[in-house]
């Protein structure tokens, strides 16, 4: 690694000072944590992947106007993105029924929801990260009850793309987290999608098997996590095809992934 000042260092990430003020590049690693970090591992090769689609997301998201702090992937781990003041919540967007909200309200896995639901939790990994409502997040001070709103718009507009997205490639979007930070323009704060998306933090099922293409393999011990990742990154055609192999082999496609 290069000689720079580390800012941050999070479960899958790393944040380092930018090139230039209001800049911060973030380093994505292959390490992964489930249950507040409770469960450690590594994903081989994930950290190359998650930059790659986050990147292709987040550039897609960008082109229908969503503000959002990606500028540009700088190599296979590291993108450039606008350093922002993070709201302190994860935004879960859900469409279908899975994960800790089955298990809250006795919702079987894969019931899809007549409506999208927006959950809020408070980022803190002391408290366990609590589901909190938006009286608590106005109440608290994380965030304006106007910030709140455009945070809820913007959730609802990137679902419903990626939903799109993903059914163009075959994966039916379940739920996902967003987050997202402030960028000050003289004394105006305006909020913006940050963070990263990638199968760290969606869950995405194939929608003719229902094989799970996202961190539950590793949360649930289910294998096949480094094929998973590669399979969504795959599909959306940021992987090179290879005749017989499809396990990406780090060394030999190197060059391609970093141009
Ligand atoms: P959940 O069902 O465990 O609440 O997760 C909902 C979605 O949010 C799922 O796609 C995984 C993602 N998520 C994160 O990205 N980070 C987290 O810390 C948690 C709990 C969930």
């Amino acid at each position: 690694m290069t000689r720079r000042r580390m800012i941050y260092e999070g479960k899958a990430k790393i944040l380092y000072e930018g090139p230039e003020p209001g800049t911060i590049i973030q380093y994505f690693k292959d390490d992964a944590t489930a249950f507040n970090a409770q469960k450690k591992g590594t994903i081989n090769g994930k950290g190359v992947i998650n930059n790659r689609i986050s990147e292709h997301v987040f550039t897609l998201l960008g082109n229908i106007g969503i503000p959002t702090h990606f500028i540009k992937r700088l190599n296979m781990r590291e993108q450039l993105v606008r350093q922002v003041e993070i709201v302190p919540i994860e935004v879960v967007v859900r469409n279908v029924a899975a994960g800790s909200l089955s298990k809250r309200y006795g919702i079987e896995e894969g019931t899809p929801l007549q409506r999208t639901i927006l959950e809020y939790y408070y980022k803190d990994d002391a408290l366990g990260d609590p589901l909190i409502t938006e009286e608590h997040i106005v109440c608290f001070g994380w965030a304006g009850q106007d910030e709140l709103h455009d945070i809820a718009d913007m959730a609802i507009r990137v679902n419903d793309f990626m939903s799109g997205m993903f059914a163009a490639v075959g994966i039916r979007l379940v739920d996902f987290k967003l987050e997202f930070g402030r960028v000050w323009e003289n004394d105006f704060a305006r909020i913006i999608l940050a963070d990263e998306i990638s199968p760290d933090g969606c869950r995405l099922w194939d929608m003719a098997t229902n094989e799970k293409l996202d961190k539950d393999r590793f949360r649930r011990d289910l294998g096949g996590e480094v094929e998973a990742y590669q399979e969504v990154a795959r599909r959306f055609g940021l992987l090179p095809e290879t005749e017989g192999a499809t396990v990406l082999d780090m060394q030999s496609h190197r060059g391609k992934l970093d141009s």
